[in-house]
């Protein structure tokens, strides 16, 4: 059950698998390109390697947005696994497996793995009444009304018979492995928060829910399905085959498991790191070799994601400017473990700059005069002098800085020590002016430099080319074949990396005719970028929303504690209706003390999805809705009437009086000064003998609570939301 030390035969990777709620954007295909440059090195280095990715396709999140498009759980996971499993193939993404968690391999290995830990006596029948976030799947402790300490989100009463796992009994054994594997957790932050989170104390896990049915059915209780955490983690052996009677699974569990590295997203760290580990201890299984886990790319500063409506598709970068340059950047621009900003003009500045200027420009200069001075053939270096021996040492420097840096996950930092390579190659080059001839140089001497230079610069992006790729695949391999070594995919079938030294290009090798590889991104690669996601948002949009799931703006990193059983924990309890998500209120036509508060449904899970049919508006309907800034000027009770509150709010160019139900949420001290969101043009309405001019605009949370709507940034008083 130890964590063996590192085979170097074989090498088995995993990315998470993507909930299938949200279409894939730049944020999911990170994770992919990281872990498909790792699995192109390793191969490269001879080692027989095993890339797994998917989705994950059960719970509650998946159950309700499939109803909100209109369709079966399977039909809508069907739709969107395609979506990931068509741009991982769009991207050339080389994983060996992509598994489902709707399939029948995986269903079985969950089950197996179920009953094995309850025969070993892991799994004991319990009740459980507390919070649940439907969001990130998650028991959160806490009262009614507990907000998701991950996603912030407002959590629903679950109420109901579980089975639960004895997560307690591990507290020591994890501390214990943790420390004896000082490498299983990275980077630093997720360690030590793992390790805190931990030490903290763990209560036993509910593994069962069964108040909805899209999962894997527990076996032998099917009225219980098994906890969409415990099926999507088992996913990294069932894949393998773990729970299959064929030999031919058995073997490839045998050879691969335990994994040499899960790459997850820092927020699902506990999942990965407490939750796995322990099912596995309990099961008897090896335990994977490293979890460690990339920060969020983020978008206008936030984290992107749909529901932000911040997002940027991996396909637009690809269709601008190709998925090398997309890959450079992730793992040039973001040191790994560390969030980092996407930017468009960042993108093509490092495109320009690294790609086009840099590593493009030396290929085509020297591919050039090899061709312009020898021919296209590889001339005979003859004496090197001291600059090709410095050039010579410069590479074998590389090669080795390249590689140790990759290998510890730090992607930039081995890119910057490659391409300072390139830079000293251009410097070479531009040093000895191969193009140039001066007049006290005789013809022969003249040929003896060129073909000197030339060789070397050539080995040099031999070098450099080899190195890069696993970043650059598809550039690496148009480079190869100039280079006249033919398919660098063969090449890395035969872990050409492992041999890789300075003095590999032969002389007399011919090179094929130059062919262009960065074209320069000219100014209007971002407008157009831009004009692409525009388009694609306009057409979501226009197709009723996608398959967004919101998130909130601030997710926190620190995880929730577990729930634990009834019988150890008090807890408030709620009828078993509040699981379900309250209906949005409808906005009270003549309320009398009724809540005069527009209640969008912005809390729901989901936006109806594609094929959902929401009653449409034209935008000239829309327009007759005249929504305005203003702020509260005064805000008091009112008597008699429990949830009114009378407002005077200032629209900049008049005053007026609202009344609002909101009188239950929101103390009305705390509301004067705040700048809020106003129907201007409500027809005027009377309540308790007071006349209200306009409504405010509020999100309904699933127990009716209203959250108003405001601003982050400062916005003028009257100012006309459209
Ligand atoms: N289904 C679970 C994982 C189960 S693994 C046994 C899940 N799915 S997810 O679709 O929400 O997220 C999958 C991965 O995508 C996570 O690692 C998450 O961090 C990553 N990303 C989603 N948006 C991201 C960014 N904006 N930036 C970087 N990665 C992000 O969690």
């Amino acid at each position: 059950m130890t964590n063996s030390a590192n085979s170097p035969e074989r090498y088995y990777l995993t990315t998470p698998i993507y909930y299938v709620n949200a279409r894939p954007h730049l944020g999911h295909a990170y994770s992919t390109i990281v872990c498909d440059a790792i699995a192109r090195r390793k191969r490269a280095l001879g080692i027989d390697t095993w890339f797994l990715t998917g989705t994950d396709e059960h719970g509650q999140k998946i159950e309700r947005s499939a109803k909100l498009a209109g369709r079966t759980p399977h039909e809508f996971a069907t739709a969107i696994a395609a979506e990931f499993r068509g741009l991982w193939d769009r991207l050339d993404l080389t994983y060996d497996d992509f598994i489902r968690t709707t399939e029948d391999r995986h269903k079985r290995g969950v089950q197996h793995l179920f009953a094995t830990l309850r025969d070993r006596g892991y799994i004991y029948k319990g009740s459980y009444s507390g919070q649940y976030c439907v969001f990130d799947e998650l028991y959160v402790d806490g009262p009614p009304g507990t907000p998701c300490p991950d996603c912030g989100r407002v959590t629903e009463t679950v109420s109901e018979e579980n089975y639960f796992f004895k997560l307690s009994a591990f507290e020591r054994k994890l501390l214990e492995f943790y420390e004896a594997n000082p490498d299983f957790m990275g980077p630093e932050s997720t360690r030590r928060e793992v390790i805190s989170f931990v030490r903290g104390g763990l209560k036993d896990l509910s593994v069962s829910r069964t108040s909805f049915s899209w999962g894997i059915p527990v076996p032998g209780d099917e009225k219980h399905v098994v906890y969409v955490w415990l099926d999507a983690l088992a996913n990294y052996i069932t894949a393998l085959g773990y729970g299959s009677d064929d030999p031919a699974d058995q073997a490839r569990f045998a050879k691969f498991w335990p994994a040499d590295m899960h790459l997850i997203g820092k927020e699902i760290s506990r999942f990965h790191c407490v939750y796995w580990p322990a099912f596995l201890m309990a099961a008897g299984i090896p335990l994977p070799r490293s979890v460690k886990a990339n920060g969020w790319l983020l978008f206008d500063q936030g984290k992107m994601s749909k529901s932000r409506g911040n997002i940027v598709r991996a396909e637009t970068v690809h269709e601008v400017l190709g998925a090398d340059a997309l890959r450079y950047f992730l793992l040039r621009e973001i040191p790994f473990g560390q969030d980092g900003n996407f930017s468009f003009d960042a993108l093509v500045q490092r495109y320009n700059g690294d790609l086009a200027n840099g590593y493009g420009n030396l290929v085509s200069r020297v591919v050039n005069m090899v061709h312009k001075y020898f021919g296209g053939v590889v001339p005979e270096c003859g004496t090197q002098t001291p600059a090709e021996a410095t050039l010579h040492a410069s590479a074998e420097t590389a090669i080795s800085a390249f590689s140790k840096e990759f290998d510890a996950l730090n992607f930039s930092d081995a890119l910057k020590s490659l391409w300072s390579l390139v830079a000293e190659t251009d410097g070479y080059l531009t040093a000895n002016a191969p193009w140039k001839k001066p007049a006290d140089r005789s013809d022969a001497d003249h040929t003896a430099l060129q073909a000197r230079v030339l060789a070397t610069a050539a080995e040099a992006i031999r070098i450099i080319t080899a190195l890069a790729y696993p970043i650059l695949p598809e550039s690496a391999a148009k480079v190869w074949r100039q280079l006249g070594q033919g398919e660098i995919a063969d090449a890395a079938k035969q872990g050409f990396l492992t041999h890789l030294a300075w003095g590999g290009l032969t002389p007399g090798t011919k090179f094929l005719e130059p062919a262009p590889l960065f074209p320069r991104a000219e100014k209007d690669a971002v407008e157009r970028m831009v004009k692409i996601e525009e388009e694609n948002s306009k057409s979501v949009i226009e197709a009723a929303g996608g398959v967004a799931a919101p998130e909130q703006p601030t997710p926190k990193a620190q995880p929730a504690t577990p729930q634990v059983p009834e019988s150890k924990k008090k807890a408030e309890k709620r009828p078993m209706e509040e699981t379900k998500p309250t209906p949005a209120p409808e906005p009270a036509a003549e309320p009398a003390a009724a809540a005069p508060v527009q209640a969008a449904p912005a809390a729901q899970e989901s936006v109806p999805p594609q094929g959902a049919s929401p009653q449409h508006i034209t935008i000239d309907d829309f327009a007759k809705v005249e929504l305005r800034v203003a702020q509260v000027l005064v805000a008091e009770r009112i008597p008699k009437a429990d949830k009114l509150l009378r407002l005077e709010v200032d629209l900049g160019y008049e005053k007026r009086q609202i009344l609002a139900g909101i009188a239950q949420y929101y103390e009305p001290e705390k509301l004067i000064g705040r700048k809020i969101v106003i129907v201007a043009n409500l027809a005027p309405r009377k309540m308790r003998g007071l006349e209200s001019n306009g409504m405010l605009l509020a999100a309904s949370l699933p127990d009716g609570a209203p959250v108003l709507a405001g601003f982050l940034e400062e916005v003028p008083l009257g100012a006309r939301l459209k």
